[in-house]
């Protein structure tokens, strides 16, 4: 069986690997790590030991790419210091970007989401004076057949993405344009990598992309046999009761009554799901180019609390999109209510240079309005998050136990299987094992409990 975890090696030349963004980057991190320690590398966590320093970026908005600009900024010190090391740039951000960071002159090696199999050749062919790129995008990559190094620290919980790229337009969104068309990903290897995972201790999986339920493997030979999110779903949980399921990201316009009725029939597939919203304004909505409009969302939302009570509900959120007026700011907030959502990311709106949004309509919203905005969102998500904490107090939820809490070395922390963070004195549980817990209290993020 392959190694699924980094090689310790003083021996070998170095990769250090920084990840920015999505659940997906830190995927694609532990794919090139794999194709990088087949061809002799072994990873380091400092820096300052690196042969190559790789920074595997985000271009969802654009603070995400400012903070790379300055990492590149002290990436070039270290290649003062030591003259031979690489700095590479691989992700989004190299997709987007990719002349600008060449001309750079800080950047040795640019490599596109799609080209981390050519990473090595990159490694070997670049110096100061030629640096080397590679930012294809592909209609079929999916590295089916290599075994992500886990990079994790804990064993438990990892990452397989079942599929790449996204076929939406959403106005606002950069990620078509860096990740390329979608693919699925050969269902059988999926299945396998989970198996895998499971027989070397792991107890969950979170399938990713950026929009699962759109999963659609087409078998080449058989138009029976082709396999869609529910059947796959199903197929992943039937590897083992104990081992969790998890998945993100679910689209609103997507998400079929078949995903909802499989989750319901597995205990192990987790009762969460992703739903982001962006907005609780139709108007907004429609120049998002979401699809759905807000009592569409809504009903979806009903249909999953009506088969699943006790499902977890998160969200995303935009705030001041372009032309977004009060009312529209308001039928967010309202929205939020009824969802009464568990927590949520919330974002400012960046403008994202090509995209449908930066052509056509103007980012008129002010900076000061976008921040008023976003904070009274955060202020109410804030209060939504602690009372459905309050509501779970006295309940017991079955956790799967993933480390060592950070503010007491004897509390454990792990997941409920609506994704909410129980933490509980440790009481010879340990981490990867499942512990039944009875919540006591609360805060807006933690359930605080006791094993029962
Ligand atoms: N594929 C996922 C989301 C990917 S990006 C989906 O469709 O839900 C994650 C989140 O970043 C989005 O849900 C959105 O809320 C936010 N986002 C994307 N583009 C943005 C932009 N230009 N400005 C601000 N937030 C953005
Ligand atoms: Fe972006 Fe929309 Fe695709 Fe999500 S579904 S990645 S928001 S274009
Ligand atoms: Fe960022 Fe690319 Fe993920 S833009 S959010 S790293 S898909």
């Amino acid at each position: 069986m392959k190694n699924l975890h980094p090689i310790i090696d003083d021996s070998r030349p170095k990769v250090y690997i920084e990840t920015y963004g999505c659940q997906m980057n830190v995927n694609d991190s532990e794919v090139i790590l794999s194709i990088l320690q087949d061809d002799g590398y072994a990873l380091t966590e400092d820096i300052s030991k690196a042969d190559v320093i790789l920074a595997n970026t985000c271009s969802i908005r654009d603070n995400a790419e400012q903070r790379i600009w300055g990492r590149i900024e002290q990436f070039r010190q270290q290649k003062n210091r030591r003259p031979g090391v690489l700095v590479g740039i691989t992700g989004c951000m190299a997709e987007r970007l990719k002349d600008k960071l060449l001309d750079s002159r800080a950047v040795d090696i640019v490599a596109g989401p799609d080209s981390y199999r050519s990473l090595p050749e990159l490694i070997r062919s670049a110096s100061p004076d030629s640096p080397q790129m590679n930012v294809l995008l592909s209609h079929e990559e999916t590295y089916a057949d290599i075994t992500p190094v886990r990079m994790d620290k804990n064993g438990v919980s990892a990452y397989i993405s079942i599929m790449r790229g996204c076929n939406n337009v959403c106005s606002y969104c950069i990620v078509p344009y860096t990740r390329g068309v979608e693919r699925s990903r050969d269902p059988r290897t999926i299945v396998r990598e989970a198996a895998e995972l499971f027989e070397n201790g792991y107890r969950e999986v979170n399938l990713l992309g950026q929009n699962v339920d759109s999963y659609h493997w087409k078998d080449p030979e058989n138009a029976d046999r082709d396999v869609d999110f529910a059947q796959l779903l199903e197929m992943v949980a039937k590897i083992s009761p104990d081992l969790r399921v998890r998945f993100s990201t679910s689209h609103p316009k997507d998400i079929s009554d078949e995903v909802i009725y499989v989750m319901a029939m597995y205990e192990n597939i987790c009762k969460h799901i992703h739903l982001p919203v962006q907005s609780g304004s139709d108007a907004m909505l429609e120049k998002m180019r979401r699809k759905y409009t807000r009592e569409w969302y809504l009903d979806r939302v009903r249909k999953i609390r009506s088969v699943m009570p006790d499902c977890g509900l998160t969200t995303d959120i935009i705030a001041g999109f372009c032309g977004e007026s009060e009312q529209d700011h308001k039928d967010t907030l309202s929205l939020m209510e009824e969802a009464a959502f568990d927590s949520a990311f919330m974002f400012q709106y960046s403008e994202r240079p090509g995209t449908l949004a930066a052509k056509k309509y103007p980012d008129d919203v002010p900076p000061e309005v976008k921040t008023a905005r976003l904070n009274e969102i955060i202020a109410l998500q804030n209060r939504l998050s602690r009372e459905s904490n309050e509501k779970d107090v006295g309940k017991t939820f079955k956790v799967l136990v993933e480390g060592v809490s950070r503010r007491n070395s004897g509390e454990l922390f792990g997941r409920a299987s609506n994704n909410k963070v129980c933490v509980f004195p440790a009481e010879g549980c340990k981490t990867g094992d499942y512990a039944v817990v009875k919540v006591l209290s609360c805060t807006s993020a933690t359930l605080i409990s006791r094993i029962v």
